[in-house]
Protein backbone atom coordinates (compact mmCIF):
# COMPACT_ATOMS: atom_id res chain seq x y z
CA UNK A 1 0.00 0.00 0.00
CA UNK A 2 2.71 2.34 0.51
CA UNK A 3 4.01 5.10 2.97
CA UNK A 4 1.90 7.29 1.61
CA UNK A 5 -2.75 6.62 1.18
CA UNK A 6 -5.10 8.88 0.16
CA UNK A 7 -8.47 9.06 1.71
CA UNK A 8 -11.37 10.28 0.77
CA UNK A 9 -14.24 11.35 3.11
CA UNK A 10 -12.60 11.21 6.45
CA UNK A 11 -14.62 13.88 7.88
CA UNK A 12 -17.73 11.89 7.22
CA UNK A 13 -19.15 8.68 9.26
CA UNK A 14 -17.52 5.96 7.82
CA UNK A 15 -14.32 7.66 6.69
CA UNK A 16 -13.59 8.70 10.24
CA UNK A 17 -13.40 5.15 11.39
CA UNK A 18 -11.04 4.27 8.30
CA UNK A 19 -8.59 6.95 9.01
CA UNK A 20 -8.57 5.51 12.13
CA UNK A 21 -8.18 1.85 11.11
CA UNK A 22 -5.79 3.11 8.68
CA UNK A 23 -3.49 5.23 11.42
CA UNK A 24 -3.51 2.16 13.74
CA UNK A 25 -2.72 -0.52 11.96
CA UNK A 26 -0.41 0.51 9.00
CA UNK A 27 2.57 3.01 8.89
CA UNK A 28 1.08 4.99 6.34
CA UNK A 29 1.12 8.89 6.41
CA UNK A 30 -2.97 9.28 5.46
CA UNK A 31 -3.57 12.15 2.95
CA UNK A 32 -6.82 12.77 3.72
CA UNK A 33 -9.37 15.06 0.86
CA UNK A 34 -11.41 17.77 2.87
CA UNK A 35 -13.82 20.19 1.28
CA UNK A 36 -12.82 24.03 2.25
CA UNK A 37 -9.58 26.37 2.59
CA UNK A 38 -6.74 25.66 4.71
CA UNK A 39 -7.55 26.26 8.87
CA UNK A 40 -11.28 26.06 7.59
CA UNK A 41 -14.28 23.94 9.25
CA UNK A 42 -13.51 20.61 7.22
CA UNK A 43 -9.73 20.22 8.99
CA UNK A 44 -11.61 20.81 12.34
CA UNK A 45 -14.54 18.20 11.96
CA UNK A 46 -11.36 15.50 10.64
CA UNK A 47 -9.35 16.11 14.17
CA UNK A 48 -12.60 16.01 16.15
CA UNK A 49 -13.45 12.73 14.05
CA UNK A 50 -10.32 11.35 14.50
CA UNK A 51 -10.26 12.09 18.47
CA UNK A 52 -13.82 10.47 18.51
CA UNK A 53 -12.79 7.40 17.14
CA UNK A 54 -9.59 7.08 19.30
CA UNK A 55 -6.64 7.32 16.64
CA UNK A 56 -3.76 9.32 17.49
CA UNK A 57 -2.95 11.61 14.49
CA UNK A 58 0.71 11.11 15.17
CA UNK A 59 1.86 13.49 12.76
CA UNK A 60 0.77 10.86 10.26
CA UNK A 61 -2.68 12.93 8.87
CA UNK A 62 -1.92 15.56 5.54
CA UNK A 63 -4.65 17.73 5.22
CA UNK A 64 -5.47 18.43 1.22
CA UNK A 65 -7.80 21.06 0.69
CA UNK A 66 -10.09 19.95 -2.32
CA UNK A 67 -13.20 18.79 -4.04
CA UNK A 68 -14.61 15.59 -5.79
CA UNK A 69 -16.18 18.48 -7.99
CA UNK A 70 -13.95 20.18 -9.08
CA UNK A 71 -11.55 19.70 -11.86
CA UNK A 72 -8.38 17.87 -10.98
CA UNK A 73 -9.77 17.55 -7.48
CA UNK A 74 -9.64 20.92 -7.02
CA UNK A 75 -6.03 21.30 -6.62
CA UNK A 76 -3.23 23.23 -8.39
CA UNK A 77 -1.29 21.39 -11.30
CA UNK A 78 1.79 20.85 -8.75
CA UNK A 79 -0.31 19.58 -5.96
CA UNK A 80 -1.95 17.38 -8.17
CA UNK A 81 1.00 15.77 -9.60
CA UNK A 82 2.75 15.55 -5.98
CA UNK A 83 0.00 13.92 -4.76
CA UNK A 84 -0.10 11.35 -7.87
CA UNK A 85 3.77 10.35 -7.39
CA UNK A 86 3.48 10.10 -3.74
CA UNK A 87 0.39 7.88 -2.63
CA UNK A 88 0.95 3.90 -3.29
CA UNK A 89 -3.37 3.44 -2.53
CA UNK A 90 -6.36 5.33 -2.55
CA UNK A 91 -9.52 4.61 -0.11
CA UNK A 92 -12.04 6.60 -1.95
CA UNK A 93 -14.72 6.80 0.76
CA UNK A 94 -16.48 10.08 0.11
CA UNK A 95 -19.91 10.45 -1.53
CA UNK A 96 -23.01 12.06 -1.44
CA UNK A 97 -25.26 10.18 0.56
CA UNK A 98 -28.52 11.65 -0.23
CA UNK A 99 -31.07 9.02 -0.51
CA UNK A 100 -33.74 11.60 -1.58
CA UNK A 101 -31.89 13.78 -3.66
CA UNK A 102 -32.16 12.98 -8.43
CA UNK A 103 -29.35 11.12 -9.95
CA UNK A 104 -28.04 14.45 -11.81
CA UNK A 105 -27.38 16.68 -8.23
CA UNK A 106 -25.46 13.37 -7.76
CA UNK A 107 -23.41 12.63 -10.16
CA UNK A 108 -21.08 15.57 -10.35
CA UNK A 109 -19.54 14.33 -6.59
CA UNK A 110 -20.55 10.07 -7.21
CA UNK A 111 -19.55 9.49 -10.62
CA UNK A 112 -17.66 12.32 -11.88
CA UNK A 113 -15.81 12.51 -8.16
CA UNK A 114 -15.40 8.92 -8.62
CA UNK A 115 -13.62 9.25 -12.57
CA UNK A 116 -11.40 12.08 -11.12
CA UNK A 117 -9.78 10.02 -8.18
CA UNK A 118 -9.47 6.89 -10.86
CA UNK A 119 -7.93 9.52 -13.12
CA UNK A 120 -5.43 10.72 -9.79
CA UNK A 121 -4.60 6.80 -9.43
CA UNK A 122 -3.69 6.74 -12.83
CA UNK A 123 -1.67 9.81 -13.55
CA UNK A 124 1.32 9.89 -15.51
CA UNK A 125 0.63 6.32 -16.41
CA UNK A 126 1.04 5.08 -12.80
CA UNK A 127 -1.61 2.26 -11.90
CA UNK A 128 -1.56 3.35 -8.04
CA UNK A 129 -4.57 0.64 -6.79
CA UNK A 130 -8.09 2.29 -5.56
CA UNK A 131 -10.07 0.66 -2.70
CA UNK A 132 -13.38 2.09 -3.73
CA UNK A 133 -16.30 2.35 -0.40
CA UNK A 134 -19.32 1.30 -2.70
CA UNK A 135 -22.48 -0.01 -1.38
CA UNK A 136 -25.05 -3.07 -1.35
CA UNK A 137 -27.80 -0.44 -2.71
CA UNK A 138 -26.26 -1.39 -6.10
CA UNK A 139 -28.45 -3.43 -6.63
CA UNK A 140 -31.94 -2.18 -4.01
CA UNK A 141 -34.48 -3.14 -7.51
CA UNK A 142 -32.76 -6.67 -8.31
CA UNK A 143 -35.69 -8.43 -6.68
CA UNK A 144 -38.01 -7.00 -9.42
CA UNK A 145 -35.63 -7.38 -11.83
CA UNK A 146 -35.48 -10.96 -11.55
CA UNK A 147 -32.70 -11.81 -8.96
CA UNK A 148 -33.21 -13.32 -5.81
CA UNK A 149 -29.68 -13.89 -4.53
CA UNK A 150 -26.92 -11.91 -5.30
CA UNK A 151 -22.87 -12.70 -4.15
CA UNK A 152 -20.30 -10.67 -4.18
CA UNK A 153 -19.18 -12.30 -8.04
CA UNK A 154 -22.76 -12.01 -9.54
CA UNK A 155 -23.34 -9.21 -12.27
CA UNK A 156 -24.73 -6.42 -11.59
CA UNK A 157 -26.72 -5.03 -14.75
CA UNK A 158 -28.04 -1.38 -14.53
CA UNK A 159 -31.53 -2.57 -13.78
CA UNK A 160 -30.57 -3.22 -10.37
CA UNK A 161 -29.86 -0.03 -8.97
CA UNK A 162 -33.16 0.85 -9.03
CA UNK A 163 -34.55 4.71 -9.85
CA UNK A 164 -32.86 6.25 -7.19
CA UNK A 165 -30.48 8.66 -7.50
CA UNK A 166 -28.13 7.63 -4.72
CA UNK A 167 -28.05 3.48 -5.64
CA UNK A 168 -27.66 4.50 -9.65
CA UNK A 169 -24.63 7.20 -9.51
CA UNK A 170 -23.42 4.16 -6.73
CA UNK A 171 -23.41 2.05 -9.52
CA UNK A 172 -22.38 3.83 -12.14
CA UNK A 173 -19.32 4.77 -9.61
CA UNK A 174 -18.74 1.09 -9.49
CA UNK A 175 -19.03 0.62 -13.83
CA UNK A 176 -16.32 3.42 -14.19
CA UNK A 177 -13.93 1.97 -11.28
CA UNK A 178 -14.07 -1.34 -12.97
CA UNK A 179 -13.49 0.14 -16.34
CA UNK A 180 -10.20 2.59 -15.28
CA UNK A 181 -6.89 1.30 -16.49
CA UNK A 182 -5.82 0.74 -12.26
CA UNK A 183 -6.18 -1.72 -10.17
CA UNK A 184 -9.64 -1.67 -8.04
CA UNK A 185 -11.26 -3.64 -5.26
CA UNK A 186 -14.75 -3.15 -4.43
CA UNK A 187 -16.36 -2.92 -0.90
CA UNK A 188 -20.07 -3.06 -0.54
CA UNK A 189 -21.64 -2.47 2.75
CA UNK A 190 -24.78 -2.92 3.55
CA UNK A 191 -26.31 -0.40 6.14
CA UNK A 192 -23.21 0.58 8.25
CA UNK A 193 -24.72 0.45 12.03
CA UNK A 194 -23.17 2.25 15.15
CA UNK A 195 -20.07 1.45 16.49
CA UNK A 196 -20.52 -1.98 18.39
CA UNK A 197 -18.95 -0.64 21.44
CA UNK A 198 -19.74 2.76 21.72
CA UNK A 199 -23.29 2.88 20.06
CA UNK A 200 -22.08 5.76 18.09
CA UNK A 201 -23.42 5.95 14.85
CA UNK A 202 -24.89 8.19 11.99
CA UNK A 203 -27.29 11.20 13.38
CA UNK A 204 -29.37 11.05 9.50
CA UNK A 205 -28.88 7.98 7.80
CA UNK A 206 -31.82 5.52 6.53
CA UNK A 207 -32.29 4.16 10.16
CA UNK A 208 -31.70 7.07 12.45
CA UNK A 209 -34.53 8.60 10.18
CA UNK A 210 -37.07 5.59 10.32
CA UNK A 211 -36.63 5.48 14.20
CA UNK A 212 -37.13 9.08 14.65
CA UNK A 213 -40.16 8.96 12.54
CA UNK A 214 -41.48 5.85 14.31
CA UNK A 215 -41.21 7.36 18.05
CA UNK A 216 -42.65 10.40 16.38
CA UNK A 217 -46.16 9.32 15.39
CA UNK A 218 -46.09 6.46 17.80
CA UNK A 219 -46.52 3.42 15.35
CA UNK A 220 -43.98 1.28 13.49
CA UNK A 221 -45.12 -0.78 10.22
CA UNK A 222 -45.56 -4.15 10.26
CA UNK A 223 -43.71 -5.25 7.32
CA UNK A 224 -41.82 -8.22 5.84
CA UNK A 225 -38.85 -5.41 5.00
CA UNK A 226 -35.25 -6.41 6.14
CA UNK A 227 -31.68 -5.34 5.85
CA UNK A 228 -27.97 -6.38 6.16
CA UNK A 229 -26.09 -4.91 8.59
CA UNK A 230 -22.34 -4.58 10.18
CA UNK A 231 -21.49 -2.31 12.73
CA UNK A 232 -19.13 0.52 11.66
CA UNK A 233 -15.87 -0.73 13.17
CA UNK A 234 -16.07 -3.88 11.70
CA UNK A 235 -16.71 -2.80 7.96
CA UNK A 236 -13.85 -0.21 8.39
CA UNK A 237 -11.56 -2.89 9.79
CA UNK A 238 -12.75 -5.45 6.91
CA UNK A 239 -11.66 -2.83 4.56
CA UNK A 240 -8.19 -1.85 5.69
CA UNK A 241 -7.53 -5.51 6.39
CA UNK A 242 -8.44 -6.55 3.30
CA UNK A 243 -6.83 -3.47 1.34
CA UNK A 244 -3.57 -5.01 2.37
CA UNK A 245 -3.37 -7.84 0.68
CA UNK A 246 -2.39 -7.86 -2.64
CA UNK A 247 -5.47 -10.31 -4.06
CA UNK A 248 -7.58 -8.14 -2.80
CA UNK A 249 -7.42 -6.19 -6.07
CA UNK A 250 -10.06 -6.96 -8.80
CA UNK A 251 -12.40 -8.17 -5.99
CA UNK A 252 -15.55 -7.11 -4.92
CA UNK A 253 -16.58 -7.53 -0.85
CA UNK A 254 -19.40 -7.97 1.14
CA UNK A 255 -18.63 -6.54 4.07
CA UNK A 256 -22.04 -7.59 6.01
CA UNK A 257 -23.15 -10.13 8.58
CA UNK A 258 -24.46 -13.51 6.86
CA UNK A 259 -27.68 -13.01 8.59
CA UNK A 260 -30.75 -10.43 7.34
CA UNK A 261 -31.84 -7.94 10.09
CA UNK A 262 -35.90 -7.79 9.87
CA UNK A 263 -36.90 -4.31 10.55
CA UNK A 264 -39.60 -6.50 13.06
CA UNK A 265 -36.88 -7.05 14.91
CA UNK A 266 -34.99 -3.34 15.09
CA UNK A 267 -39.11 -2.13 16.20
CA UNK A 268 -39.56 -5.09 18.75
CA UNK A 269 -35.74 -3.76 20.18
CA UNK A 270 -37.02 -0.01 20.27
CA UNK A 271 -40.30 -1.60 22.25
CA UNK A 272 -38.64 -3.18 24.65
CA UNK A 273 -36.17 -0.34 25.14
CA UNK A 274 -39.39 1.69 26.21
CA UNK A 275 -40.41 3.51 23.22
CA UNK A 276 -44.58 2.94 23.48
CA UNK A 277 -44.65 1.94 19.10
CA UNK A 278 -48.28 0.49 18.09
CA UNK A 279 -48.07 -2.06 15.64
CA UNK A 280 -50.07 -0.62 12.71
CA UNK A 281 -50.16 -1.66 8.50
CA UNK A 282 -47.97 -0.13 6.47
CA UNK A 283 -51.00 1.59 4.63
CA UNK A 284 -52.02 3.09 8.06
CA UNK A 285 -48.24 3.92 8.98
CA UNK A 286 -48.28 6.22 5.59
CA UNK A 287 -51.59 7.84 6.21
CA UNK A 288 -50.04 8.28 9.94
CA UNK A 289 -46.74 9.90 8.02
CA UNK A 290 -49.27 11.95 5.99
CA UNK A 291 -51.09 13.39 8.78
CA UNK A 292 -48.09 14.85 10.10
CA UNK A 293 -46.07 16.27 7.09
CA UNK A 294 -45.42 19.27 9.03
CA UNK A 295 -43.34 17.68 11.40
CA UNK A 296 -39.34 17.43 9.70
CA UNK A 297 -39.50 13.77 10.98
CA UNK A 298 -42.58 12.50 9.05
CA UNK A 299 -41.97 15.21 6.04
CA UNK A 300 -38.38 13.13 5.55
CA UNK A 301 -39.60 9.87 5.75
CA UNK A 302 -42.10 10.47 3.03
CA UNK A 303 -39.46 12.12 0.99
CA UNK A 304 -37.11 8.88 1.12
CA UNK A 305 -40.46 7.00 0.48
CA UNK A 306 -38.84 5.36 -2.75
CA UNK A 307 -36.06 3.59 -0.92
CA UNK A 308 -38.83 3.03 2.33
CA UNK A 309 -40.60 0.73 -1.03
CA UNK A 310 -37.38 -1.73 -0.60
CA UNK A 311 -35.88 -1.70 2.44
CA UNK A 312 -38.98 -2.35 4.49
CA UNK A 313 -40.89 -4.39 1.20
CA UNK A 314 -44.16 -2.09 0.56
CA UNK A 315 -44.44 -5.09 -1.97
CA UNK A 316 -42.71 -8.61 -2.11
CA UNK A 317 -40.94 -7.37 -5.15
CA UNK A 318 -39.80 -4.79 -3.90
CA UNK A 319 -37.83 -6.78 -1.54
CA UNK A 320 -34.28 -6.36 -1.13
CA UNK A 321 -32.36 -9.61 -2.84
CA UNK A 322 -30.67 -12.06 -0.08
CA UNK A 323 -27.38 -10.90 0.25
CA UNK A 324 -24.57 -13.25 0.21
CA UNK A 325 -21.22 -12.52 2.08
CA UNK A 326 -19.73 -15.79 1.98
CA UNK A 327 -16.74 -15.40 -0.13
CA UNK A 328 -15.58 -12.17 1.81
CA UNK A 329 -16.36 -14.02 5.28
CA UNK A 330 -14.37 -16.93 4.02
CA UNK A 331 -11.28 -14.43 3.19
CA UNK A 332 -11.77 -12.43 6.67
CA UNK A 333 -12.79 -14.79 8.98
CA UNK A 334 -14.42 -12.35 10.86
CA UNK A 335 -17.61 -12.36 11.30
CA UNK A 336 -19.66 -8.85 12.24
CA UNK A 337 -21.21 -8.54 15.69
CA UNK A 338 -24.77 -9.66 15.45
CA UNK A 339 -26.69 -6.59 16.65
CA UNK A 340 -28.93 -7.81 19.68
CA UNK A 341 -30.66 -6.10 22.02
CA UNK A 342 -27.88 -4.30 24.23
CA UNK A 343 -26.49 -3.03 20.83
CA UNK A 344 -29.68 -1.21 19.80
CA UNK A 345 -29.92 -0.06 23.58
CA UNK A 346 -26.03 1.29 22.54
CA UNK A 347 -27.13 3.24 19.43
CA UNK A 348 -30.25 4.59 21.01
CA UNK A 349 -28.39 5.82 23.91
CA UNK A 350 -26.17 7.71 21.70
CA UNK A 351 -29.57 9.17 19.75
CA UNK A 352 -31.11 10.25 22.66
CA UNK A 353 -27.99 11.76 23.48
CA UNK A 354 -27.38 13.66 20.17
CA UNK A 355 -30.75 14.64 20.71
CA UNK A 356 -32.24 13.18 17.70
CA UNK A 357 -34.47 10.58 19.56
CA UNK A 358 -36.40 11.64 22.50
CA UNK A 359 -35.58 10.47 25.93
CA UNK A 360 -36.98 7.00 26.13
CA UNK A 361 -40.50 7.26 28.19
CA UNK A 362 -40.67 4.16 29.89
CA UNK A 363 -37.99 1.94 31.93
CA UNK A 364 -36.40 -0.88 30.26
CA UNK A 365 -37.74 -4.09 29.76
N1 LIG B 1 -23.69 4.93 5.95
C1 LIG B 1 -24.09 3.81 5.37
O1 LIG B 1 -24.98 3.09 5.90
C2 LIG B 1 -23.45 3.35 4.09
C3 LIG B 1 -23.86 2.12 3.56
C4 LIG B 1 -23.27 1.66 2.40
C5 LIG B 1 -22.29 2.40 1.78
N2 LIG B 1 -21.93 3.61 2.30
C6 LIG B 1 -20.88 4.36 1.60
O2 LIG B 1 -19.89 4.72 2.54
C7 LIG B 1 -19.32 5.98 2.20
C8 LIG B 1 -19.38 6.91 3.39
O3 LIG B 1 -20.72 7.06 3.81
P1 LIG B 1 -21.08 7.83 5.15
O4 LIG B 1 -22.37 7.31 5.64
O5 LIG B 1 -19.89 7.84 6.05
O6 LIG B 1 -21.34 9.29 4.56
P2 LIG B 1 -21.15 10.72 5.23
O7 LIG B 1 -21.06 10.64 6.71
O8 LIG B 1 -22.21 11.59 4.63
O9 LIG B 1 -19.73 11.18 4.68
C9 LIG B 1 -19.55 11.55 3.35
C10 LIG B 1 -18.15 12.07 3.18
O10 LIG B 1 -17.96 12.44 1.79
C11 LIG B 1 -17.44 13.76 1.76
N3 LIG B 1 -17.84 14.45 0.54
C12 LIG B 1 -19.10 14.63 0.07
N4 LIG B 1 -19.06 15.39 -1.04
C13 LIG B 1 -17.76 15.69 -1.27
C14 LIG B 1 -17.08 16.45 -2.26
N5 LIG B 1 -17.75 17.08 -3.24
N6 LIG B 1 -15.73 16.55 -2.19
C15 LIG B 1 -15.04 15.94 -1.20
N7 LIG B 1 -15.63 15.21 -0.22
C16 LIG B 1 -16.98 15.09 -0.26
C17 LIG B 1 -18.04 14.43 2.98
O11 LIG B 1 -17.33 15.63 3.26
P3 LIG B 1 -17.99 16.81 4.15
O12 LIG B 1 -17.72 16.41 5.57
O13 LIG B 1 -17.26 18.02 3.73
O14 LIG B 1 -19.45 16.84 3.83
C18 LIG B 1 -17.85 13.33 4.01
O15 LIG B 1 -16.52 13.29 4.45
C19 LIG B 1 -20.08 6.47 0.96
O16 LIG B 1 -19.33 6.16 -0.18
C20 LIG B 1 -21.36 5.67 1.00
O17 LIG B 1 -21.90 5.50 -0.30
C21 LIG B 1 -22.48 4.11 3.45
Amino acid sequence: MGDHVLLTGATGFLGGYLAGELLTRTSATVHCLVRGRSGGGGEARLLAGLRRVGADADGRVRMVHGNLRKPRLGLSDREYARLAERIGAVYHCAASVNLAAHRDRLAPTNVEGTRAVLALAGHGGRRTPVHLVSTQGVFIASRAAGAAVIAEDTPVPSAYAGDIGYTRTKWEAEEAARAADVPVAVYRPGVVLGHSATGHCSDNDFLARLLRAVVRVGAAPDCEGDITVSPVDHVARTIVDLSQRPDALGGTFHTTHPEHLAFREVFDHARALGYPLRECSLREWHGLLRDDIGSSDSFVMLALWKVVDHLLATRPEYRIPRIDSSATLARTGAVPPWPDRDFFGRTIDHLVGREVLPPLPLART
